[in-house]
């Protein structure tokens, strides 16, 4: 597999295929892959003459440091994964790479989608996931870009960063890849224990929970009942709001078309996210 450290030998591989207006897909991730993000690999490959990956464990995203130097980096494994399901171009660059000196910067206003939930307990974390995505963007320069849904507020402001910037990229959201017990798959959950494995599943009961309730109730009605149900499990709340999908704006007395219930709760030392779409 062809594994790519820095721009200039990515651009060289990419050229010939640019030229020939082939279209490029990009799914970019931060490593430790697992089946949701091979979903939207297979996805790109489906969808794009040629995919690429990137594999970089962004420093500007992360607002805690511990955070940062425990995530999980197994590029090797990484690379092995995407060998066993087909042809793409790895793209693992240094901070450097990414972050050259000459490159200019100055925060994106995002409407203020940035502000709410991960916004407002990860301050800044939006910033550096636009910043990174905007230069992997203009690297890559890809046609189709993939994410996933598990982010849901990521992909939001994704979309809004693509329009700002005026990039010609197609955005696709993939749905989330739930484990047979409904723990939405991620990262992070290499490190929870078998234990916490169990504990974690209070959220996705939580968020099907809600989806019964729906029907019944007041958004801010069904917010109460849900707190107190989440309560009964060990996980430390940080936020349970129910959305409106488009403006991220809060649903109090009425429900929107496009209703999205999100959580984050910390499982030990974890910090896990999930949402459903609410129908
Ligand atoms: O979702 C992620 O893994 C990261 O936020 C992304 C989009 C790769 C940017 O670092």
């Amino acid at each position: 597999m062809n594994v790519f450290t820095t721009r200039k030998s990515l651009n060289e591989a990419l050229a010939p295929l640019k030229e020939a207006k082939k279209s490029v897909g990009f799914v970019p991730t931060m490593g430790a892959l697992h089946e949701g993000h091979l979903a939207l690999v297979k996805r790109a490959l489906t969808e794009s003459d040629c995919v690429v990956v990137s594999i970089f464990v962004n420093p500007t995203q992360f607002n805690n440091m511990q955070d940062l130097d425990k995530y999980p980096r197994m590029l090797q494994a990484d690379v092995d994964l995407l060998n066993s399901i087909g042809e793409v171009l790895v793209f693992a660059p240094t901070v450097e790479e990414v972050y050259p000196e000459n490159d200019a910067y100055s925060p994106l206003d995002l409407d203020g989608i940035d502000q709410v939930m991960e916004g407002e307990f990860r301050p800044g974390h939006f910033q550096g996931v636009v910043h990174v995505v905007r230069n992997l963007f203009q690297i890559v320069q890809p046609t189709h870009a993939y994410f996933g849904l598990k982010d849901f507020q990521q992909v939001a402001v994704i979309r809004l960063l693509t329009k700002k910037y005026n990039f010609p990229i197609q955005l696709i959201a993939c749905p989330t890849l739930r484990e047979t017990s409904g723990l939405a798959m991620s990262s992070r959950n290499l490190r929870l224990t078998e234990s916490e494995r169990k504990d974690a599943l209070i959220i996705f009961q939580t968020l099907k929970f809600i989806q019964t309730l729906k029907a019944s109730k007041s958004p801010k009605e069904v917010k109460e009942l849900a707190m107190e149900y989440f309560s009964a499990g060990k996980l430390r709340l940080e936020y349970l709001e129910i959305v409106d999908g488009s403006s991220l704006k809060a649903l109090d007395a009425a429900w929107s078309e496009y209703s999205v219930v999100c959580i984050a709760a910390y499982c030990g030392a974890v910090r896990l996210i999930d949402n459903l779409e609410l129908v």
